[in-house]
C-alpha cells in the first residue's frame, strides 16, 4: 500500500517511523511518502496561502498550489482523502475498506481551510476523526495510516485483527498475564484451567459484558447467534 500524504508539516510523520509502522516500511509492506505542499509555491517567500475573499479572519490556502502538489503524485486508481472535521467518521468499518486500495493521497489542511474549488476538483472523500476540531490534517492522516496499515498482509499478526474490539462487532475480552497474583487480584481461575473450550465460552461471556457496560449501542448492530443470545439475556438477568 502506497501512502502519499500532501502536508506543510512532513517533519511531524517522523513519528511513523518508530514501531510496527517502522517495521512495515523497513519490510516495504507499506510505503508513505510525504510531500511538502510549500514545495509547490512559485513565490519567492514560500507562500502557500492567501486572505479570503469575501473577507474574514484567518487565511486559505491556495487552489493552484495545492492542485499542483497532487499532479505530482497522482495516478490512475489513486484515492484522494481530505481529512477535515467535516468529513464522515472514520471507523472500523472504512479503515477496512481502505486497506483494500493501492494508493491513497492524503490531503493535510491548515488555516481556516483550503480553496473549495480544488476540493470540489480533486477530493473523492472526505474523512473526519471524531467530532472535535484538531490544528490541522496531520494527527489524523497519521490515524488513518495506522489504522489502515494493520489490514495490510504482513504489518501485524492475522488473528490480532480478527479477534480485537469492533472487528467482529464487540469489544475485546479482558486479558492477563503474570503475575498470577497481584495485589492480592488472581488471575480468572478459568484461564489457567488449560480447558480451552471452556476459556472460549468465557471470553465469549466476558466480550458481550464488556460491551453491555461500556458500549451498548454497538449490541444493537450486532448479529447474535443463539448461544450468544442466551449469555446476554443472562447477563441481563444479573444486572
Ligand atoms: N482537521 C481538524 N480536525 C479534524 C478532525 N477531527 N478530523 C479530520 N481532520 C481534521
Amino acid at each position: 500500500m502506497k501512502f502519499d500524504v500532501l502536508t506543510l508539516f512532513p517533519e511531524m510523520f517522523e513519528t511513523l517511523n518508530q514501531s510496527i509502522l517502522g517495521k512495515a516500511q523497513e519490510k516495504n509492506l507499506i510505503d508513505i511518502n510525504l510531500v511538502n505542499i510549500r514545495d509547490f509555491s512559485k513565490d519567492k517567500h514560500k507562500k502557500v496561502d492567501d486572505t479570503p475573499y469575501g473577507g474574514g479572519a484567518g487565511m486559505v490556502m491556495r487552489a493552484d498550489i495545492v492542485y499542483d502538489a497532487y499532479k505530482s503524485v497522482y495516478k490512475e486508481g489513486s484515492k484522494m482523502i481530505y481529512l477535515t472535521p467535516q468529513g464522515k467518521t472514520l471507523n472500523q468499518k472504512k479503515v477496512e475498506e481502505l486497506s483494500k486500495e493501492k494508493h491513497l493521497i492524503l490531503l493535510c489542511g491548515h488555516y481556516e481551510g483550503i480553496d473549495q474549488r480544488v476540493i470540489d476538483k480533486i477530493v473523492d472523500e472526505e474523512i473526519s476523526i471524531g467530532d472535535y476540531v484538531l490544528t490541522g490534517g496531520e494527527i489524523p492522516a497519521m490515524v488513518l495510516i495506522d489504522s489502515v496499515s494493520r489490514y495490510i498482509e504482513g504489518v501485524i499478526k492475522n488473528d490480532s485483527t480478527e479477534e480485537e474490539s469492533f472487528s467482529n462487532g464487540l469489544l475485546e475480552y479482558p486479558q492477563y498475564t503474570r503475575p498470577e497474583i497481584f495485589e492480592d487480584q488472581k488471575v480468572p481461575e478459568v484461564l489457567i484451567s488449560g480447558h480451552h473450550q471452556k476459556i472460549k465460552q468465557w471470553r465469549k461471556e466476558q466480550a458481550i459484558k464488556n460491551t453491555l457496560k461500556k458500549r451498548p449501542d454497538l449490541l444493537e448492530k450486532y448479529k447474535f447467534s443463539k448461544e450468544e443470545k442466551q449469555i446476554l439475556e443472562n447477563l441481563k438477568k444479573q444486572n
